[in-house]
């Protein structure tokens, strides 16, 4: 049971049976559909968010930067599960884009309640070899983008909204040389998580960082040239699929994880063990 007055939640609810809402959206048991805002929606880990969370009540807008085909491919998935879905181009390295996103995405599905700060860029080496602009490009999309998409829709959260972001098993655990930039960029993630809890908690909101161990998407593909040891590293010997990522992030999306705040989540085969 929940102590929060979260009456548009249907997250609980196996409807998908499709009314048209004021922007032909789904309508849930309350006569409203929870809308969800993914960042980086078009592949991986973020499309498969975007999936799941149709599945369990929401309306989607995804983000995607130039994977055009791809994410009209997920908004095609989501309203066949009779969800209301938009792909919004917004460029997260563009401090302007990044935060006017939000406020497009609230024009096109009515509301926003759920915000996941997916989108994100890998840049690794050794440190000496990372110039200022690898430097400037890796903040400005994994940490610069999430504070400014956080600062947008804050106010637009309600009673029952979710902040959830996407860190890294590297911010936990950082497995040899090569990462340092990477890391810093998602360790900043957390300390803007716990942060933003303290901000938002008395409203009813939420805000959580899951941290992905090595999941089999483009950015990291469980045949690359590196990923024997990746999974090696891991407690169950194997990459992780978005899916396995997706299903923690619904949870955390969900009423279910009302009293859950402030924290990080592992989802890594065992890779901080
Ligand atoms: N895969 C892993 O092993 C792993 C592990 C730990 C953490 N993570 C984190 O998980 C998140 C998703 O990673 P993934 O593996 O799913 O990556 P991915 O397969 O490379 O997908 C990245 C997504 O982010 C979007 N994106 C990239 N740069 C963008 C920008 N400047 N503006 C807007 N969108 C942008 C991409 O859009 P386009 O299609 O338009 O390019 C795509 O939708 C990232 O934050 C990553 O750091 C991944």
């Amino acid at each position: 049971m929940t102590s929060e007055t979260n009456t548009n939640d249907t997250s609980d609810t196996s409807d998908t049976s499709s009314t048209n809402g004021a922007h032909g959206a789904a309508e849930g048991a309350g006569g409203e559909s929870r809308v969800a805002l993914v960042t980086g929606g078009s592949r991986g880990i973020g499309a498969a968010t975007a999936v799941r969370l149709a599945r369990t009540g929401h309306d989607v807008a995804i983000t995607y930067v130039n994977g055009k085909e791809a994410a009209e491919e997920v908004v095609g998935a989501v309203r066949r599960l009779g969800r209301w879905a938009v792909a919004l181009r917004a460029d997260a390295a563009d401090p302007r884009e990044a935060e006017e996103v939000v406020e497009r995405a609230v024009a096109e599905l009515g509301r926003l309640d759920v915000l996941v700060n997916n989108a994100g860029v890998g840049v690794l080496g050794p440190v000496e070899t990372l110039s200022p602009e690898d430097a400037d490009r890796v903040l400005a999309v994994n940490v610069r983008a999430v504070f400014l998409a956080c600062r947008a829709a804050v106010p637009r959260l309600g009673r029952g909204g979710r902040i959830i972001t996407v860190g890294s098993c590297m911010a936990q655990r950082v497995p040899g040389p090569g990462g340092a930039l990477y890391t810093m960029s998602k360790s900043a993630l957390i300390g803007l998580t716990r942060a933003l809890a303290r901000e938002v908690g008395p409203r009813g909101i939420t805000a959580n960082i899951v941290h992905p161990g090595p999941i089999d998407t483009d950015m990291n593909p469980a045949d690359g040239p590196f990923a024997a040891g990746q999974a090696a590293m891991t407690a169950l010997g194997r990459y992780g699929t978005a899916e396995e990522v997706a299903s923690l992030i619904a949870y955390l999306a969900s009423a279910d994880a009302s009293y859950v705040t402030g924290a990080e989540f592992p989802v890594d085969g065992g890779h901080a063990a």
